[in-house]
């Protein structure tokens, strides 16, 4: 069994560093037996520090900055996080693009600074409901993606996430064809721009829940799901790991 499915927890702005360690602790101990499914948790950064994680498990931090070091008041370095044992980092996430102004080329720069550590980048993708409507939904991803990873010639542990900006955090998830079809297009888009690389996981995120999450991850092209809401709760946490790894690859 060569691939897993990719389950990703990202609490943003919840949960202190001791209700972060319990929760960890709580699902390791549900969870005992997954075989198929990788879990990352991604706690705030003050989360971070002693958190030691054993696979399937996997500890993400939620951004980093892309200098080594520097008079950048409030922000973290990848090699402080590699140093609390950080192996993925999320990169792009619609609320740092949103209420952080990062553009696509403060992204290129974060893709860029972690390719050269030995973290693994998540980076994340997704259209407004406006793109969408005018029928731009390619358009918009491919200039995303694109500008996202330029001057990167091998995106070997890179996870991409699909994450439509109109389904995070509304209760509102994309349907079937939607998924299908965003998918499909990114995996040939990457397969055109990295002919070598074939196996690039592309995670589902945006309102995934313990009543969708089955059907979800059975989409051709799902590789996962990134999960916000859901993924603070213990009980549909676990109910979504258990959907994932019954789903098997
Ligand atoms: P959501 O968030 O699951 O609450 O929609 C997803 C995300 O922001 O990654």
């Amino acid at each position: 069994m060569d691939k897993k499915s990719i389950i990703a927890g990202n609490w943003k702005m919840n949960k202190t560093p001791a209700e972060g360690k319990r929760f960890i602790s709580d699902v390791k101990n549900i969870v005992k037996d997954v075989q198929l499914t990788e879990i990352i948790f991604f706690p705030a950064y003050t989360g971070l520090l002693g958190t030691q994680l054993n696979y399937p498990f996997h500890l993400g931090a939620q951004n980093c900055h892309w200098k080594k070091s520097g008079a950048f008041t409030g922000e973290v370095s990848i090699e402080m996080l590699n140093e609390c044992k950080v192996e993925y980092i999320l990169v792009g996430h619609s609320e740092r693009r949103q209420f952080f102004n990062e553009t696509d080329g403060i992204i290129n720069k974060k893709i860029r600074s972690i390719k050269s550590s030995n973290l693994k980048p998540i980076l994340c993708i997704g259209e407004t409901i406006e793109d969408r409507n005018s029928g731009l939904t390619e358009d918009f991803l491919e200039r995303q993606l694109v500008r996202g990873l330029e001057g990167i010639n091998s995106i070997e542990n890179f996870v991409i996430a699909y994450e439509p900006i109109w389904a995070i955090g509304t209760g509102v998830t994309a349907n079937e064809e939607q998924i299908y079809n965003a998918h499909s297009f990114l995996k040939s888009l990457l397969k055109k721009l990295y002919p070598n690389t074939n196996n690039c996981p592309i995670l589902y995120g945006g309102s995934v829940n313990t009543k969708n999450a089955k059907e979800l991850i059975q989409i051709s092209g799902v590789d996962g799901f990134l999960i916000g809401g859901a993924s603070l709760d213990l009980e549909s946490f676990i109910s979504i790991i258990k959907d994932v790894e019954n789903f098997g690859r």
